[in-house]
């Protein structure tokens, strides 16, 4: 008999927050009487499914330890790396050393995601456990797209449209199977590709991934606008 095949989540919290530019990053923003990243956890501390919750934290980070709900027996911490793919490859390397098995699962999740819904983390978790690659929430685009030309100059130029109907937004929690994640990114290290999620590495090994629709407003906080929107979505759907 396999031993039970268990599901552990991986939240990259060692980010520098650029683009939003706040002094304080913005994983640690309150938000709604709690804070962005505690948001984005608490999904994975209630899920009787979910083992153990690995954050992996900025090695100057100063914000972690003062947080209400840091002590539970769930989480772990380690360092992350300069990457968001290093970050994920420390908490790899720390699972390799707890009773977790290749065929096991690992759940992505981005420290700066707070809006996920519980319904989606089931949905995710319940459609992809008999697969042998995994997968990833997902959302189809509503918009146009548009692919610029090269940036030259202060004005950007269309270099063409893609087809809506073909394009979806790659969202968190990304799920695959412990074996697969730790291949994708050797990989991805060895031949020296630059990837912005899971996904993405995962793709590169040839496989296919699948997409599980969750709700769009499981949104990302990147610019500080995304505050607003994101304590409107969590008063919405708590
Ligand atoms: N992340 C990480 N380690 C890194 C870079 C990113 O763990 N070296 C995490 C971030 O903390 C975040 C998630 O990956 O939870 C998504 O990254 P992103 O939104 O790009 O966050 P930042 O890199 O912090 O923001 P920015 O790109 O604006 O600097
Ligand atoms: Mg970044």
């Amino acid at each position: 008999m396999p031993n039970k095949i268990r599901y552990w989540a991986i939240i990259p919290a060692a980010g520098s927050s650029e683009r939003i530019g706040t002094l304080v990053p913005k994983q640690y923003l309150p938000l709604d009487n709690t804070t962005v990243i505690e948001a984005a956890i608490s999904n994975f501390l209630q899920h009787p499914k979910i083992t153990g919750v690995i954050v992996a934290l900025h090695p100057d980070d100063q914000h972690w330890g003062h947080l209400a709900n840091t002590r539970n027996e769930k989480i772990h911490s380690v360092i992350g790396g300069e990457s968001r793919a290093e970050s994920v490859q420390n908490a790899i390397n720390y699972l390799e050393n707890t009773p977790a098995e290749d065929q096991d699962f690992v759940l992505v999740h981005d420290a700066a995601r707070p809006c996920l819904r519980y319904t989606d983390l089931e949905l995710l978790i319940q459609q992809l456990e008999q697969d042998d690659v995994g997968g990833i929430l997902a959302s189809p685009v509503s918009d146009t797209l548009k692919v610029v030309d090269n940036q030259n100059g202060s004005m950007n130029t269309v270099n063409k449209t893609l087809d809506r109907e073909n394009v979806w937004r790659a969202l968190t929690p990304q799920m695959f199977r412990l074996v697969t994640l730790k291949k994708a990114l050797m990989h991805c290290v060895k031949h020296n590709i630059k990837v912005t999620d899971e996904a993405s590495a995962v793709e590169h090994l040839g496989l296919k991934i699948k997409l599980v629709k969750g709700h769009g407003d499981n949104i990302k906080i990147t610019h500080t606008e995304d505050l607003e929107l994101a304590a409107a979505i969590l008063k919405k759907i708590n």
